[in-house]
């Protein structure tokens, strides 16, 4: 008889052979359903943004204050790079790493992109709870979103699938894109979306 791991495993491996990326703005829920979704997954689940944290010692205002955003974005490419390197995971990836293009070329190549698509009002409900994102401290958060989501809404879209990620629970969230991922497998009998030279080139 197969446990319920050894269902867990085999189900997570018909649908995931690689890493699950989320993208999408600052409060989408990307390390809640992140977390959440690799449970479910039986995956290693990774915050890049944690992981950055770890590699410089600092938090994220204080990489901003002391090297400023632009030292921010390379160490996040590199750490984002290393963590695609490894095993399948699901991974929750701060709000600019995607518009970076070779992170989003490498997320392309190596893994399975999910934008957690908000609104905006709901979304500067959300981050208004801690202070702990530096973009969102230089004026308005609601104007600043707005102004961030004109600009990166286009690009995020790119991303294998899109899943609303309104005001509802959290696990409803999980289940669409649970629901995606299969319809994926089904339609390609695998979420591989190429071959034999997915090697890393970067
Ligand atoms: C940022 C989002 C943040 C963090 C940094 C910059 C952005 O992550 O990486 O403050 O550019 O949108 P979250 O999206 O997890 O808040």
């Amino acid at each position: 008889m197969r446990t319920d791991k050894a269902h867990k495993k085999t189900e997570t491996a018909a649908i995931v052979d690689r890493p699950i990326v989320l993208v999408g703005l600052m409060g989408a829920g990307k390390t809640t359903v992140g977390r959440r979704l690799a449970a479910r997954l039986g995956l290693p689940f990774v915050d890049a943004d944690a992981e950055i944290e770890k590699a410089a010692g600092r938090t994220i205002s204080e990489i901003f204050e002391d090297f400023g955003e632009k030292e921010f974005r390379k160490g996040e490419r590199r750490v984002i790079a290393r963590l695609l390197r490894g095993k399948p995971l699901v991974l929750a990836t701060g709000g600019g790493a995607y518009m970076d293009p070779k992170t989003r070329e490498r997320v392309r190549r190596l893994a399975i992109s999910v934008w957690l698509k908000a609104d905006v009002k709901l979304l500067a409900k959300r981050t208004a709870k801690r202070d702990t994102r530096p973009l969102l401290r230089t004026g308005d958060p609601l104007r600043i979103l707005e102004k961030l989501a004109a600009e990166r809404y286009p690009v995020y879209a790119e991303a294998d699938v899109t899943v609303e990620s309104g005001g509802g629970p959290h696990e409803q969230v999980v289940a669409r894109i649970l629901d995606a991922l299969k319809e994926r497998t089904d339609q390609n009998g695998t979420n591989r979306k190429e071959k034999a030279d997915d090697h890393e080139r970067a």
